[in-house]
């Protein structure tokens, strides 16, 4: 299985964020974690970031060839880019909408999501390992 983990917005600058919110990991040290735990599983991963909302659509229209799972944390993004919700929605294999933090209890703003009803399965609030239970969960779609 060939899962796509795609960072969006902001979150190239993990490591200076708040760490009581986004627990001063870099993104590097994440992606290390992704891949370590994908050979755990016996998944393909490959993992991506751009802070540039375009780039970041185009890897999603790619992404319905290439990928089997798709893992996205599009950041700010998640709360108004409907552009994102259209391009998720073009896709057939099983999406996960990854929050590193419990975006159900920081500000208004961030409560809503714009993508959720085109993902099969979130996962909010639980650090790194978030991603881990993302893995996980395509790894029991195969
Ligand atoms: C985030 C939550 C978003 O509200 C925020 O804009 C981010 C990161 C998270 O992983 O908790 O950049 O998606």
């Amino acid at each position: 299985m060939q899962v796509l983990v795609l960072n969006g917005v902001n979150l190239d600058q993990l490591a200076r964020r708040d760490p009581k919110v986004y627990g001063g990991i870099s993104l590097n040290e994440l992606e290390t974690r992704i891949y370590e735990w994908a050979q755990e599983l016996a998944l393909t991963v490959r993992c991506r970031k751009t802070n540039s909302e375009g780039e970041y659509i185009d890897w999603i229209h790619d992404a319905a060839d290439d990928a089997s799972g798709l893992i996205v944390n599009p950041g700010a993004w998640s709360h108004y880019s409907y552009a994102i919700h259209d391009a998720l929605e073009l896709i057939t294999v099983p999406i996960v909408e990854v929050h590193l933090s419990n975006i159900e209890e920081r500000e208004e703003w961030r409560r809503h999501s714009v993508i959720s009803d085109v993902v099969s399965h979130r996962v909010i609030g639980k650090g790194p390992d978030g991603y881990r239970e993302a893995l996980e969960y395509l790894a029991r779609s195969k």
